[in-house]
């Protein structure tokens, strides 16, 4: 615990004693024989309101011997995770539809020349960004903004940083069309996939109500997908949730920062550090922003408030990429940059930090990101049966029914595989945060599986991180068959 909150605590400590020494500490001593415990002893009423005080004083020391888990637990409710990922009405999410989306999604035959795919831009691998300022489509002219990550989009209202497509599905014909993205006509992209088996099939399965491939099922597929990349636990959830140690004090510092004088929370609230709104933010723009699509000029240089989850792997910033790391976003942010009547009164007024708050801050800024990029799963289950025992008797795959691991506990020798199938209803995912084994599944849907391999002995706590309390400990025994 660093020196300040030690001083607070001990200044609370010494504000509690002066209450209660006069009625207590006196009468001990008085019977311990004590002479020198010479305060007068209290009357009445103030023993009484000093004993009922006692409790929400406990209380007191407690949180404030350590401000930052008062802030965690003034603050938890405001940062937790949801349980369940919203969809339209019209477009129901379901595990045929991902499973699509997630194909067309790296598929170039969507593209005029059968070169670009979504993924091209937005891949996988680099957290759905391409690393870029702007990206290329096909042809090869530079694009006029930057490439945004595609995390926690099920829970905006208008997408692109100007806001421009009232949806998933009607977002995602805009690339398909525009000439510079992928530049085909979304009905010659059906033609395309109707000469291929595969998609026939899969349309069918996910669209059962088609005669054929629709359009809009293409657009209702990629939705559908996207809807489903949710950015994963971090240490941040895990801290969040109570393990003390999930963040360093630099990182909890930082944290302090963001919800405290950096005012960062004014926008970038909730779970996904974003209120999916628009701000202008002081950057010098060209004016192309959210004001231009509702005609409202004092929002020419407003932005959409990006999610701040996995932005450790989704450099460079902004809606034009102009910020290479995170230090020069948080500068940008002590500046204040462009002084114009638009700029939001929400933004920090005058903040400015010292080199150590400064490094505070995006090292927090960082433990919303994956030790490494997230990505989305993996293989699908060939069959719907859970519990798998090995021939010894031994079980090596887990189910996920009714929100539980099933079982909750496992025994494994070192250099097995573990199974986890998600045989529930909904989708969820399977982390493993350990210093000898970090595993991540990513999003795991229904009828999905994750293979987890254990090289080591040891014991394991395997968790959801859509759902943090499934929890799995995983007994992983020394391998007997090894010479
Ligand atoms: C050539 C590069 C490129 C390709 C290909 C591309 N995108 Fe994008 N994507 C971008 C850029 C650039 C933006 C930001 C444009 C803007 O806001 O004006 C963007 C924005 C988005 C957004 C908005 C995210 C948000 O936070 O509002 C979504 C969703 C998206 N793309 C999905 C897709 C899908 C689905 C495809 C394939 C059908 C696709 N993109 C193909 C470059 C690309
Ligand atoms: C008034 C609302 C507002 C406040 C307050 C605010 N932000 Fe932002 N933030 C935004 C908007 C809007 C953008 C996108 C701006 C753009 O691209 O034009 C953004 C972008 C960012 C980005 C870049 C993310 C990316 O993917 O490109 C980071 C990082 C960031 N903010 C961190 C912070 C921090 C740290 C604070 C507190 C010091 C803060 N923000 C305060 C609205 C705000």
């Amino acid at each position: 615990m660093s020196e300040n909150t030690t001083n607070y605590s001990r200044a609370i400590v010494d504000f509690l004693r002066n209450i209660f020494l006069p009625t207590e500490t006196a009468r001990r001593r008085s019977a311990t024989g004590d002479r020198q415990g010479a305060a007068k002893p209290a009357s009445r009423p103030a023993v009484f309101i000093a004993l009922g005080a006692l409790p929400v004083a406990m209380l007191g020391v407690w949180l404030a011997a350590d401000p930052v888990e008062s802030d965690r637990l003034r603050l938890k409710s405001k940062f937790e995770r949801p349980s369940t990922i919203p969809y339209p009405a019209d477009n129901v999410l379901s595990a045929a539809r991902v499973d699509l989306g997630r194909r067309l999604f790296s598929e170039p035959r969507l593209s005029a020349d059968n070169t670009i795919s979504c993924a091209t831009c937005h891949k996988p691998s680099q957290s759905f960004t391409d690393g870029q300022v702007v990206s290329k489509g096909v042809t090869k002219a530079p694009l006029r903004k930057h490439t945004p990550a595609l995390w926690n989009l099920a829970w905006g209202h208008a997408y692109l940083w100007d806001g421009r497509a009232p949806s998933l599905e009607a977002q995602a014909k805009m690339p398909l069309e525009h000439p510079d993205e992928m530049g085909q006509a979304i009905e010659m992209s059906a033609t395309k996939l109707v000469a291929i088996p595969e998609y026939v099939t899969a349309f069918a399965t996910a669209f059962p109500e088609q005669q054929k491939i629709a359009p809009e099922s293409i657009l209702k597929a990629l939705a559908s997908y996207q809807r489903t990349l949710v950015s994963p636990m971090t240490r941040f959830d895990r801290w969040l949730d109570g393990d003390p140690k999930a963040l360093s004090n630099s990182e909890k510092r930082g944290f302090q920062t963001f919800v405290g004088k950096g005012g960062c929370t004014n926008c970038h609230s909730g779970w996904a550090f974003t209120d999916y709104a628009f701000h202008d933010v002081g950057l010098d723009t060209t004016g192309d922003g959210r004001g231009k699509v509702i005609n409202r000029p004092a929002l020419d240089h407003a932005f959409k408030t990006p999610t701040l989850r996995e932005l450790a792997w989704t450099a460079p910033y902004m809606h034009d990429g102009s910020m290479a790391t995170l230090e020069d976003v948080v500068r940008h942010y002590e500046k204040g940059g462009v002084n114009r009547a638009t700029r939001s009164p929400d933004l920090p007024r005058r903040l400015d930090l010292a080199e150590r708050e400064r490094q505070d801050l995006v090292a927090f800024l960082k433990s919303l990101s994956s030790s490494r990029p997230a990505h989305t799963p993996i293989e699908t289950a060939s069959s719907g049966s859970t519990s798998q025992a090995s021939p010894d008797g031994r079980v090596t795959k887990v189910g996920q029914r009714d929100k539980k691991f099933q079982p909750t506990q496992v025994s494994i020798k070192a250099g097995e595989t573990l199974t986890i199938l998600n045989d529930d209803s909904q989708a969820h995912n399977v982390f493993i945060m350990d210093p000898r084994l970090n595993f991540d599944s990513g999003w795991l849907d229904p009828g999905a599986q994750a293979v987890i391999p254990f090289p080591e002995p040891g014991d394991f706590e395997a968790f959801c991180g859509i759902h943090p309390n499934m929890r799995l400990k995983v007994e992983v025994g020394p391998n007997i068959r090894s010479k």
